[in-house]
């Protein structure tokens, strides 16, 4: 349909039009229209990103004395459309023109056939999102493939929709038997644990618990862990796990307890040699250690025992990953340096277990990690203390590809992610954001996130994305669709609650 015609000076990025009468209706914000490149005649699909109005009858410097009087202002009025040029239907996707826009060339609205071809995806193996914001009867899906191999954010401020958006895309990912992993700070992802066989949900309290391997945790981990541990605490700990891990494969925290026990008696009555360990090493940390360091580390582990989090095994690996199966790591319960504990833990295994796929205790399924609250997991700039977590994402989101294991990092402080680990999720979506900062940080990070789309971010509405990068063609704002899980997390109707009885 011809809606206007290019006026004025037109660039390979950008133009602007005139309305055709009684085209009005059509020209709107996000709309998608097209014109014929002036060489080759190929179709360019440009999006209206801003309109300007102004009538000549009407100019800025219109006295702000004079009256209007009876004059009829439509005749003198330009609505102008202002363009942002996508691109022709290339090989992969849309490529920038190579010659120009003449002025004066008939501007169609974009057929809906043209769009939907240019995001189709093989439903196969593809994630139904919603549809174009402007255009409900075009559909947008991501490719599965590009979204978790090569990772992908969900950035927005709190509110907007991020969580409900990850609900979707988890959907869409459990009708292809996927592998998912949800670290969940809130609990927020019960709900869409809807069938027993194909999801498990863990927690820190109660029945089904988190298990970590005391094997795979390092002296940092309980560093981290243990807030009031003393250097010299520490130090020793260091020694002491180094020392057991070269008698035991495995081993859970009664066997630090044990061996703490028998220095302890070691340094009080140095003639002790009925241990499990070898008096002579036992004698030689002794001599380094005070009776006070050893008592404390003895009571500071016995807190971590009492947690029943840890044990020597961990969880099967087929309890965290496995086809057709979605885990929820509720961390509810859980304070910061437990969950951190958790992430760490649970993502360096599954890096682990796909890096050596192939050997015993590999895994061979491809999996999908969802970490919300990112910012909290890998912050930037903090380094005050170490952030374990921080070193195993970044290390996910530089390597997992190569071993099939995908991120996915939701956060409402973009501003606080760390730049390593947001510019190599090459999927974004992107909700409302008003906060400048945040806007002007994901502009600096990420490669496809240009000026405009920034500039777009604060009046996008609840449910509404702006989707960029490898998962899909050409950037499009959509409107998600609806859940068909239950949803957590939800607005509480608090004058309602007061009002209730
Ligand atoms: N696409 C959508 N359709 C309908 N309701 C939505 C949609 N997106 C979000 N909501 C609702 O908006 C509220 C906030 O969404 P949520 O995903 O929890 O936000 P965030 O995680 O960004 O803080 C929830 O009550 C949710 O049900
Ligand atoms: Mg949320």
């Amino acid at each position: 349909m011809e809606i206007g015609q290019v006026i004025g000076t037109t660039s390979l990025r950008t133009f602007r039009f005139v309305i055709k009468e009684g085209a009005e209706k059509h020209v709107k914000r996000d709309e998608f229209v097209s014109v014929r490149e002036s060489v080759t005649g190929r179709e360019i699909l440009g999006i209206v990103k801003d309109i300007v109005t102004s009538n000549e009858l009407l100019p800025d410097e219109f006295g702000r004395d004079m009256r209007l009087g009876d004059i009829i202002l439509n005749e003198g009025e330009y609505p102008v459309p202002i363009v942002k040029i996508l691109g022709y239907e290339g090989e992969n996707g849309l490529e920038i023109p190579r010659y120009g826009i003449k002025p004066g060339a008939v501007v169609e609205l974009t057929n809906d056939e043209t769009l939907r071809r240019i995001l189709e995806q093989d439903a196969a193996k593809s994630a139904y999102i919603g549809t174009i914001s402007t255009r409900a009867s075009i559909p947008v899906s991501l490719s599965l493939n590009d979204l978790i191999s090569r990772h992908c954010a969900v950035l927005a401020m709190t509110g907007a929709g991020k969580s409900y958006t990850v609900g979707v895309i988890i959907e869409e990912i459990m009708k292809k038997h996927g592998s998912i992993v949800v670290f969940d700070p809130h609990g927020e992802y019960r709900g869409m644990a809807v069938n027993d066989s194909d999801s498990c949900i863990y927690s820190i309290e109660g029945d089904n618990r988190i298990k970590i391997a005391v094997r795979s945790l390092h002296t940092g981990d309980f560093a981290n862990l243990i807030p009031d541990l003393t250097d010299p605490q520490r130090d020793l700990l260091d020694e002491l796990l180094n020392m057991i891990s070269r008698f035991y494969e495995e081993y859970d925290l009664s066997v630090l307890t044990k061996v703490l026990s028998e220095l302890y008696d070691v340094k009080k009555a140095s003639d002790k040699t009925d241990g499990q360990f070898p008096s002579d090493i036992l004698s030689s940390i002794a001599r380094k250690v005070g009776l006070a360091t050893i008592g404390a580390l003895m009571r500071r582990v016995g807190r971590l025992e009492n947690m029943g989090l840890f044990d020597a095994k961990g969880m099967p690996l087929e309890a965290i990953i496995r086809r057709n199966q979605l885990t929820i790591m509720d961390l509810s319960e859980a304070d910061e340096r437990l969950s951190e504990t958790v992430v760490v833990a649970m993502c360096r295994r599954i890096f682990n277990a796909r890096k050596s796929h192939e050997k015993k205790g590999g895994s061979s399924v491809p999996t999908f990690l969802i970490v919300e609250e990112a910012h909290n997991f890998a912050p930037r700039g903090v380094e005050d203390r170490v952030v374990m977590s921080r070193a195993i994402l970044r290390k996910i989101a530089r390597e997992g590809r190569k071993f099939g294991v995908g991120l996915c990092i939701v956060s409402q402080r973009p501003n606080k992610l760390d730049a390593d680990v947001l510019s190599q999720c090459n999927t974004q979506i992107i909700m409302k954001i008003v906060n400048p900062s945040d806007q002007e940080y994901i502009r600096q990070s990420v490669e496809t996130v240009t000026e405009d789309i920034v500039r777009d971010l604060p009046s996008l509405s609840r449910g509404e994305a702006i989707v960029v990068g490898s998962a899909i063609r050409m950037p499009v704002p959509v409107k998600i669709r609806m859940r068909e899980t239950t949803v957590g997390g939800e607005d509480i109707d608090i004058v309602g609650a007061w009002n209730s009885d």
